[in-house]
Parts: structure tokens; C-alpha cells; sequence
């Protein structure tokens, strides 16, 4: 048995996308600023995707740039803004973003910019009366991720987006882990950032969705691709995988069902928690606790078992350090430490009570050895 539950570390590629991709990679391989018929066809192949894209986001052709994946699209966003807009020294972000952003704004600060990371409640969402306060004259962007991948919470984005455009301020998100999953609405966002393996296309392919008219440079020099934004001789064949992949059916419906069963299974266990909001959350994302046990041992006997799921902040898991996701939202150390990520996809349906089983069965053998022993009448519930 082998139950893939990691969907938002990556994707498997879908068939059909990777019959796509191959066909570019043997048949259609030139470069696409190569001005013969080898470059034209993959110049034909890169304007259908992106054609493709734009028809399926609802923009121009011109407001997308490719790049190598979420990444890159996120550091483009902050620092070609930051570049072009010098006089604008001030960037505000959430607590909960992914170190493409948080890494990103911590280098800014060394280069005399002011970032305020702004705190986000129990369930994950952040304050955007926070938001509202902290924006100034000197204020460049406002960059907020769409849905959070480790708790999977949907940022209340458009509000956000309509404060940043009434003072004139530049929203960015982060859409890696919503963007085919949750609508996100252009109508008030400037940028946003998109990755292809999160969605059944190859790693190494995003893009950057830039709205026309915003002011930002290119952060590499080089050949000027992508309307000078973007150098680098265009990834063909990832580009054309990942528009092929927007036709790939996500069975969102069937996919929720499963995942309801399995959160009510799994909160039958004695010292179980879900963490993040139960109702703002993308519909593939379980994040649980059990109190008192090792996250890590429990993934490790779950592998044993094929069913396979990420443990704290899964994008550097093995950096094994505790998620500062789950500190933020207030989760208590004990159960910080007891906690999995299960991202589903199509694997879970049909196997809801095999993972329910498996977790139940080494949760309780973790417990056994654990100096930290629940006791249920010290908490009325267990909390959702
Ligand atoms: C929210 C978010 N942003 C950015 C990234 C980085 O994307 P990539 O792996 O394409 O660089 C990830 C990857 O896990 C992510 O979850």
C-alpha cells in the first residue's frame, strides 16, 4: 500500500502533462529566440501556453513571467519592486509566510529597509486592521500569502488587496499553495506568485503574475527575456507542462469528503487538535496534533506503513526545528511537537480508514513511551 499525503510538499505529474512535456523536450527543443523553424515552433509552444494561462487567470498575456517556480516569482516580486521603486523603504508581510518571503524581506532589512511582519490570530488569518495601521507614505508592498502551506489557511485576500489599493501601495501574494485550488480574484492584487510542482505540472517552472503597469526591474541582467524581466532562455517544456496541468481535474468535492472523514476519525484519539481554521482552509489540508509525541517518529512508523505525510514546516523538514507556523497561531509546545501535515490528493480516496488506522495505531504506541501523558479531564474536548 502506498498512500501519497504530501501533495503540498509537491505533485506527482500528471499523464497526460507529462506526455505533454515529453513531446516539447524530443520534438519541439528549440530555443525559443532562435529565429528558424526549429525556434519558431518552440516560440509557437511558448505563446500557447501562455495564451492558455492568461485565459484561464483572466489577464493579458503581457502580465505573465516565467520563471523557475515560487522561489524565484516570490524574490522577483519584492526585489524588482524594491528596485525600481527607491524612494518607498518599507514592506509589510505576515509572520506565517514562506521563507521565500520572510528570507527575502530579512535580506531588505539589511539594505536599510523597514519590514513589519505582522501577527496573525489562532486560526491563521491575519490582522488587516494590523495592516491598515502600519501603512505609510514610505510603504512599497504589501505581501501577504494567499493560502498557507503548512495549515492550509485561505488569507482574506481581496480585503487586503482593496486596502493596498486605496492607499496606493502595491499587494503581493504568494498564491504557490491556492493558486487552481482557490479563486483568488485579480481585481485588487498587483503580483502573484505561482509554481507549477504544487499542481501536477514539472518542479523548475512558475511564474510571476505582474499586473501592467507595475513599476519593477529585473533582478538577474542577461538576454532580456520575458519582457526584459525575466533573462534566461525560456524552460519550453516546463512552461508548456505547467498551462497543460490548469486542465488537470483536482475531484476537489470527493477530496473534501475524504478529508472530513479522516479529521473526524482522527479527533476521536484522546489529545487530538486540529490546527488553523477549520472553516478558511484550502480543501486538501489536514494539519493535526497529539499531544505529548514526536511528529517525526510518528512520519517515520506512517513510511513504514506507506502512508506518507510531512511533519512541521515541510518545504525544509529536515531542518527538523519546530514550525513557527503553529507558534504563531498559539499552539501549545506539546502539541507543536506531535504534529503532521496530510496534503491529499487522489490517493486518499477509497483509504480513509487504512490512514485513520495506521495514525490511530502509532499515535497509541508513541504514547506508550511518551513521558507526556494526556489527561482528558484536564481538557473538556479535544479542541479543534
Ligand atoms: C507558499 C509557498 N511559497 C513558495 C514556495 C516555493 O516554491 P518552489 O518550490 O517552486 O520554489 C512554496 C513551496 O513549498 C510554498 O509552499
Amino acid at each position: 500500500m502506498e498512500i501519497y499525503l504530501d501533495n503540498s510538499a509537491t505533485t506527482k505529474v500528471d499523464t497526460e502533462v507529462a506526455k505533454k512535456v515529453q513531446e516539447v523536450f524530443v520534438d519541439k527543443y528549440g530555443n525559443a529566440s532562435s529565429l528558424h523553424s526549429v525556434g519558431n515552433e518552440a516560440k509557437e509552444e511558448l505563446k500557447k501556453a501562455r495564451e492558455r494561462i492568461a485565459e484561464f487567470i483572466g489577464c493579458s498575456e503581457s502580465e505573465i513571467v516565467f520563471t523557475s517556480g515560487g522561489t524565484e516569482s516570490n524574490n522577483l516580486a519584492l526585489r524588482g519592486l524594491a528596485k525600481a521603486n527607491l524612494n518607498k523603504k518599507h514592506i509589510i508581510t505576515s509572520v506565517i509566510e514562506h521563507p521565500s518571503v520572510l528570507e527575502t524581506c530579512r535580506d531588505l532589512e539589511k539594505d536599510g529597509y523597514k519590514v513589519d511582519y505582522i501577527e496573525v490570530n489562532s486560526e491563521g488569518i491575519v490582522d488587516i486592521k494590523k495592516i491598515e495601521e502600519k501603512i505609510s507614505e514610505n510603504t512599497l508592498v504589501v505581501s501577504v500569502m494567499h493560502v498557507n502551506n503548512e495549515i492550509g489557511t485561505i488569507q482574506p485576500v481581496k480585503e487586503i488587496g482593496e486596502i493596498c489599493k486605496k492607499a496606493k501601495v502595491y499587494f503581493h501574494t504568494d498564491a504557490v499553495q491556492g493558486f487552481t485550488k482557490v479563486d483568488l480574484g485579480l481585481k485588487n492584487v498587483d503580483l502573484f506568485s505561482v509554481s507549477g510542482h504544487k499542481f501536477h505540472a514539472p518542479k523548475g517552472v512558475g511564474f510571476l503574475y505582474v499586473k501592467n503597469g507595475t513599476k519593477i526591474s529585473a533582478i538577474m541582467t542577461g538576454g532580456g527575456q520575458e519582457n526584459e524581466l525575466r533573462s534566461g532562455t525560456e524552460n519550453v517544456p516546463g512552461i508548456v507542462g505547467l498551462a497543460t496541468a490548469l486542465d488537470v481535474d483536482n475531484n476537489e468535492n470527493v477530496i473534501k469528503k475524504s478529508r472530513d472523514k479522516i479529521t473526524e476519525g482522527l479527533l476521536k484519539i484522546p489529545g487530538t487538535k486540529i490546527n488553523g481554521s477549520l472553516e478558511n482552509r484550502v480543501y486538501h489540508n489536514i494539519n493535526v496534533s497529539f499531544y505529548g509525541i514526536e511528529g517525526e517518529s510518528l512520519m517515520l512508523m506512517l513510511n513504514k506503513d506507506g502512508v506518507y505525510v510531512s511533519t512541521g514546516s515541510a518545504c525544509a523538514s529536515t531542518k527538523l526545528k519546530e514550525s513557527y507556523v503553529l507558534k504563531a497561531i498559539g499552539v501549545d509546545d506539546l502539541y507543536i511537537h506531535g504534529s503532521l501535515r496530510l496534503t491529499l490528493g487522489n490517493d486518499v480516496v477509497g483509504n480513509e480508514d487504512y490512514i485513520i488506522e495506521s495514525i490511530k495505531k502509532n499515535v497509541n504506541k508513541l504514547k506508550e513511551i511518551s513521558p507526556f501523558k494526556f489527561e482528558e479531564d484536564k481538557e473538556v474536548e479535544n479542541e479543534k
